[in-house]
């Protein structure tokens, strides 16, 4: 939801901050803009990718600069324009040369607005964030990093920001409240940056700004201080992204990569947890609360898109492996409803950035009704971590495509892991906890045997993927596999698909089947195989195109579908792990023939952060 990207320090800015904003891309990607202090100000901004805005300020020497400041957006007010598009200025005639960029949303934007027209501003653009500068540009004084504190005490919202100003050439100015945003401390400079991603390559050093603290950043110093001006001393910590792991290297796509990724993270999410020998499972992040959590009386879980379905996962593995009554609802809807936190209540929030604002408001009205919160999160530091203060992380390493793969994986696989933890501290047997860790470990080599499918899922793309109109079925643990697996359709080939229960079918859906049209059944062997093979009746005799994922050497689900995708055997409860696998490929390969941008779907962030 917009990456920024600002540089100061003794090199050239130019390099690292569209370096930066390629690898912020996935925050947003419909226009992108740089601002460079250099005998003046130089701004240039264009619709459309990074690489176009590369065009425009590659060899020109305005842009020679040490302190730079740059940002790639994902439209919240206003349309896609280069008006609309950042770094926005304060006023063009009369104001001081201020620039800067965002990410958030100011809410209030419209009372600000109108005090600002009353002072004579003039606006160039729709957004909130040329209202947040003017208002920046009628506080100054002489002092930028006094006029963004007193700026910063009137904004309702979120925001993360970088701001510089023609008349302090030496200073950058970096603060947040609600979004990410960290400072990279390296040996010839310093990188603010929305993620991690900006910053590795330069330096592993990095501080994460906390809420509402303003950084005074020059080419050789670091300040921060609160909105009050009362220093804050910033935590140092060491990056654990390496380069490489956020590189395509071989790979076509990223989403390609992180799905054949998805046995070693597995690996490396279960690495050191699980010991099926003596029945061990071991959460740092949870001993803290050990007690509490084993005694816990409800157990919610609150994510969206993915990390929702990630979630609904977990809801059937607690009540299933640990037998407490367990839900997973949108963080968003959570947060609104009035929502009954009771004692003994635990709210876990399921995200890939850490950073997804409704999920952050979600766990923050959770924990105000004093509900314990937990994260499981894949971005170290981010702010649900920082929030709950207790979870577990995935460990899957970095995603970069924008449609999760490997972290679903992740948080399926630590949902599982944490059922598991808490079922063995109530009811589950040693011989019950020892045989479903062993078959925990032994998903990743069974991931390793889906992916050989690859070639023959692309043939079933190519003689689907021309149809408009999908729908996804599963029972039990694969339901939220059928959701998840008419998502990454949607999301990738704009593909208009539904996932839903296998038995809901009938009571409407089935209105939709004609002649052809693909209904994708996960048929795994388990309690409910009988039944969901009465459902692939019901579809064929409408005429529908069955693609099942099956258990391999099921040869009964041969002579029924048209189309089937295999995986290995493994516990009712651990069948999800495998059975999405298929389908992430089948809305790869479809997006791909299709000609869509699979790393980057339109309309889509990877990062939503605001509400
Ligand atoms: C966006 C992404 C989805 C993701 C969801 C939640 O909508 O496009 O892929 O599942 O946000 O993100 P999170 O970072 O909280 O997992």
């Amino acid at each position: 939801m917009c990456g920024i990207v600002a540089y100061i320090g003794s090199e050239q800015a130019r390099p690292v901050l569209l370096e930066g904003l390629k690898r912020l891309e996935y925050r947003g990607y419909d226009s992108a803009g740089m601002a460079m202090l250099n005998d003046g100000l130089h701004v240039a901004r264009t619709v459309g990718r990074v690489r176009v805005l590369e065009q425009k300020v590659d060899g020109d020497d305005h842009f020679n600069g040490t302190l730079g400041i740059a940002h790639t957006r994902w439209a919240t007010h206003g349309g896609v324009t280069e008006a609309n598009a950042h770094p926005h200025r304060d006023d063009a005639t009369s104001g001081h040369g201020i620039v800067l960029v965002h990410n958030g949303i100011i809410e209030n934007y419209s009372a600000l607005r109108t005090f600002l027209l009353n002072k004579g501003h003039v606006f160039e653009s729709e957004t909130d964030t040329e209202v947040l500068t003017h208002l920046i540009g009628e506080l100054y004084e002489g002092d930028l990093n006094a006029a963004v504190r007193s700026a910063l005490h009137e904004v309702d919202g979120a925001y993360a920001i970088a701001v510089m100003c023609e008349k302090e050439p030496g200073v950058l100015i970096a603060a947040r409240r609600g979004s990410p945003l960290l400072v990279g401390v390296g040996e010839h400079g310093y990188i603010v940056a929305s993620d991690a991603q900006a910053i590795v390559g330069h330096t592993s050093r990095v501080a994460d700004l906390d809420e509402e603290v303003v950084a005074r950043i020059t080419h050789d110093s670091f300040h921060t201080a609160d909105l009050d001006n009362v220093e804050v001393t910033p935590q140092l910590r060491e990056l654990e992204v390496t380069l490489d792991e956020i590189e395509l290297g071989d790979h076509e796509h990223y989403m390609l990569k992180e799905i054949y990724e998805q046995p070693q993270s597995i690996r490396r999410c279960l690495r050191g947890r699980v010991n099926a020998r003596d029945g061990e499972i071991v959460l740092g992040g949870l001993a803290d609360h050990a007690r509490e959590l084993v005694r816990s009386r409800r157990i919610v879980f609150l994510g969206q898109g993915t990390a929702l379905y990630a979630g609904m996962l977990g809801e059937y593995l607690v009540e299933d492996l640990a037998q407490i009554p367990a839900e997973a609802d949108f963080a968003s809807e959570f947060r609104y409803r009035n929502p009954i936190i009771e004692d003994g209540t635990v709210v876990v929030a399921v995200s890939q950035s850490g950073e997804t604002a409704d999920t952050l408001a979600g766990i923050r009205e959770a924990s105000d009704r004093g509900a314990l919160t937990l994260g499981m999160v894949n971005v170290v530091g981010s702010s649900i971590p920082r929030m709950t203060g207790a979870g577990v992380y995935l460990r899957v390493g970095p995603e970069v495509g924008v449609a999760s793969t490997k972290a679903f994986l992740g948080q399926v696989t630590v949902a599982t892991m944490f059922a598991l933890y808490l079922g063995r501290r109530r009811h589950l047997s040693d011989t019950q906890t020892t045989d479903l860790l062993r078959e925990l470990e032994a998903i990743p080599d069974k991931l390793d045997q889906v992916l050989t499918q690859d070639s023959n899922i692309r043939e079933v793309a190519k003689r689907c993927g021309h149809r408009d109109n999908w729908l996804f079925l599963g029972r039990g643990y694969n339901y939220p596999v059928a959701l998840e697996g008419a998502l990454k359709l949607k999301e990738l080939s704009y593909i208009h698909a539904e996932g839903m229960p296998a038995a809901e079918m009938k009571h409407g859906p089935i209105a939709l089947i004609d002649e052809g049209m693909p209904v994708v059944v996960i048929a795994t062997r388990n309690s409910q195989y009988r039944k969901v093979l009465s459902n692939i009746e019901e579809v064929r005799s409408r005429g529908g195109y069955v693609i099942a994922v099956a258990t391999e050497g099921d040869d009964e689900i041969v002579n029924l579908v048209d189309d089937v995708f295999f995986v290995p055997d493994a516990p009712e409860p651990l069948q999800p792990l495998l059975t999405i696998v298929p389908l992430q490929l089948l809305a790869y390969h479809a997006a791909l023939l299709r000609g869509h941008d699979v790393d980057k779907p339109r309309n889509l962030a990877k990062s939503v952060t605001v509400e």
